[in-house]
């Protein structure tokens, strides 16, 4: 038996690089290795954006649209839209009795998403529990593994937590799901800030053109300290130089310029030897390099609506299709399948 992957994303809007170097990678590198289950999150997103329900309903497309030109095979990973799977919400209300207030209250993602969003005094119910809901999403598949952005470590264990809750009351019947994390972390925004966010505007989206990554490459914020190209920078903490190690196929020309950068000092004409400048256009080139065929199968896809739908309706069906034996399973595990005998 193949194991399973479970993971997902909210279809709040298109994905950029940081979906990308966070969980997309590891889910095109694993999709022939797992039964791979990637959920595009409606109801998770409408826990916040409840007001702006079409917006959700047009991004589920730009979503599906962005994992088909990463590479996501619909064959091999069932694109599965969450609302249309009754049991999440069935699990979640049987999770919810497994878990205390002040366990949902410590979670450090859901405590910066309140703050950020300044939802300290109209925190909804829903939106509080979605931890809860989350945990039923990765339980529901069945999921051995989950990979995703390292901000979502939280979930995975309230997840296993859950789980051997469950486990030791009602008889071993959930699988323990995994978390998997990507190999370069979170990736920052454009501005330097800790993560690439919508809202703050910071990001370089898969479906960006090439003249606006340039752009915003171009505008990116590098060592704050380093107010002229013939200071010694720093390569730590400088988005810039992050990018580069992320997404440069050329690694020894990075280290060179990690060298120079370092390094400081200008030619015999007093020039910089290495400018943010200059490493900006080479970061630019490569991201364009990088996002190339990824840009041009968003294209190609993106002409065609009615295939789309029906990915997304096929990878719905298998979806619920297994959500469907997990749910059995808990019925039976729970004593309440009571017209089984
Ligand atoms: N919370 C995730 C995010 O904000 C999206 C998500 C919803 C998810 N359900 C999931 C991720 C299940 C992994 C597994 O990106």
């Amino acid at each position: 038996m193949k194991k399973r992957i479970l993971t997902g994303d909210r279809p709040t809007g298109k994905l950029h690089i940081g979906h990308y170097v966070g969980s997309l990678a590891n889910r095109v590198a694993l999709q022939d290795e797992y039964e791979t289950y990637i959920l595009i999150a409606d109801v998770q997103a409408l826990t916040d954006n409840f007001a702006t329900p079409e917006m959700l309903r047009q991004n589920i497309r730009e979503v599906a649209l962005d994992y088909l030109a990463v590479g996501l095979d619909p064959q091999k990973c069932a694109f599965v839209i969450q609302s249309l799977i009754p049991e999440i919400a069935e699990l979640t209300i049987y999770y919810m009795n497994l878990i205390t207030l002040a366990r949902v209250e410590r979670n450090p993602t859901v405590k910066a998403e309140i703050a950020q969003k300044q939802m300290e005094h109209d925190l909804r119910l829903g939106f509080f529990c979605y931890p809860v809901s989350q945990a039923a999403d990765i339980t529901a598949f069945g999921a051995h593994l989950v990979p995703v952005g390292n901000d979502q470590k939280p979930m995975i264990e309230l997840s296993r937590d859950i789980v051997e809750k469950f486990n030791a009351l009602y008889g071993e019947t959930l699988t323990l799901p995994e978390g998997m994390y990507g190999e370069f972390g979170r990736l920052p925004g454009t501005d330097g800030g800790a993560k690439m966010s919508k809202s703050i505007g910071n990001t370089i989206y898969l479906a960006d053109d090439e003249a606006t990554v340039t752009k915003k490459v171009m505008a990116m914020f590098t060592d704050p300290n380093r107010v002229m190209g013939r200071e010694p920078g720093n390569v730590e903490n400088n988005p810039v130089f992050t990018y580069l190690d992320a997404f440069a196929q050329n690694k020894l020309r990075v280290e060179e310029l990690k060298e120079l950068y370092r390094r400081g000092g200008e030619n015999e004409k007093g020039k910089p030897l290495l400018g943010d400048v200059q490493v900006k256009r080479e970061l630019a080139a490569e991201l364009n390099a990088f996002l190339e065929p990824i840009r041009n199968r968003r294209i190609e896809y993106s002409k065609d609506p009615s295939y789309v739908t029906e990915v997304l309706r096929d990878g719905t069906q298998r979806g619920r299709q297994r959500a469907m034996e997990t749910m059995e399973a808990v019925r039976k595990s729970m004593k309440i399948d009571y017209f089984q005998f």
